[in-house]
């Protein structure tokens, strides 16, 4: 590793100037007009010098040793944000030129990139925009390609990304994909349904990203965590083009949870909260329950599908027992494809 930074105040100063960026946007920087630093054992520790344009071998070798974020000064950050904005535009305008397989995979790692940046700069219209408009792209896209679906999330669930931005991409392809197989929906409701549940998480830049990846949090965190679905709602409101329904799925994506816990801990008492939400966020909430419990997180291993669909059938079963058939129908192709 290349000269660390060994004294305190140089540690403080430099730590001010720095913003931690997923590695895989390095893929992206041109010249380096700073050096970038990768925090190890409490030390910055320069990793890539000025002037220098980060290797792709370099940057796979740190992605396969597990690396997930390095840190970056501002000034470099903007422009690799300005890359990734352009590059995103790029992909998604011309995703039906070429390969599709190979311009799925593209767009879809660049949106995943581009969605981080968005945690990071919620109130950043241009970034939202253009977000909303790549995603109402690849929602088109991925109707008109079907069969790719099921690669294109296996592809995504390969990435060493963080959860919070491959869990709305992947359990969104999930979505759509089901809704177009149960022929109960128009083309224009899927591509709806598809955009709010990309969306739902916005508001998870409040969670402090230490919370992230801990078991057992405190009453506090949990409310926090529980706290993000509302913010998504405030964020999205009047500034994308969503309706009411949309943004009240949004707002209550996780009203599932409750169930779950109930389940988890045997509680067989009944409520009432599940029929007052309907099919749309029913799908929605299990799609991204679906995607969290099958993938491994740093404090647990993830279940099976079987194990899950077993959790969803105790949680929705009863009131929608067609849907639930048909996605059981659903996913053993998909998991098989
Ligand atoms: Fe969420």
């Amino acid at each position: 590793m290349n000269g660390a930074i060994s004294t305190p105040l140089e540690h403080h100063r430099l730590g001010l100037k720095l913003q931690p960026i997923i590695i895989g946007q390095l893929y992206l920087t041109g010249k380096l007009k700073a050096p970038v630093y990768l925090w190890q054992e409490g030390l910055f520790q320069e990793i890539f010098h000025t002037g220098e344009v980060p290797n792709k071998d370099k940057i796979k070798g740190l992605i396969s040793n597990q690396v997930r974020e390095v840190f970056m000064h501002i000034e470099d950050i903007k422009s690799v944000q300005e890359q990734l904005e352009s590059a995103l535009i790029k992909v998604t305008r011309s995703l039906s030129v070429g390969d599709p397989r190979e311009n799925g995979s593209r767009a879809l790692k660049l949106m995943a990139l581009n969605l981080d940046s968005l945690y990071q700069n919620p109130h950043d219209d241009e970034l939202l925009m253009k977000q909303f408009q790549s995603m109402q792209n690849m929602g088109k896209f991925l109707m008109e390609n079907k069969k790719l679906q099921s690669n294109f999330f296996s592809d995504l669930g390969k990435e060493n990304f963080h959860f919070t931005i491959l869990q709305p991409m992947m359990s969104s392809i999930l979505l759509l994909g089901f809704l177009q197989s149960t022929h109960m929906f128009h083309e224009r409701e899927i591509e709806t349904l598809f955009l709010t549940s990309y969306l739902k998480d916005i508001g998870i830049g409040i969670i402090p990203e230490d919370k992230y990846d801990v078991k057992g949090l405190t009453i506090d965190d949990q409310k926090l965590f529980a706290h993000h679905a509302e913010f998504s709602h405030e964020i999205l409101d009047g500034r994308v083009p969503l309706t009411k329904n949309q943004l009240s799925i949004i707002k209550h994506h996780h009203f599932l949870n409750d169930r779950l816990k109930r389940i988890l801990s045997k509680d067989t008492r009944k409520t009432e909260e599940m029929m007052a939400f309907g099919i749309e966020s029913t799908l929605v909430a299990v799609a991204d329950m679906l995607v969290a419990m099958t993938s491994t997180r740093p404090y647990r291993q993830g279940l099976s599908v079987y194990q899950s669909l077993e959790l969803v059938r105790k949680m929705i079963a009863e009131e929608y027992p067609q849907e639930f058939r048909a996605l059981v129908v659903y996913l053993k192709q998909f998991f098989r494809s």
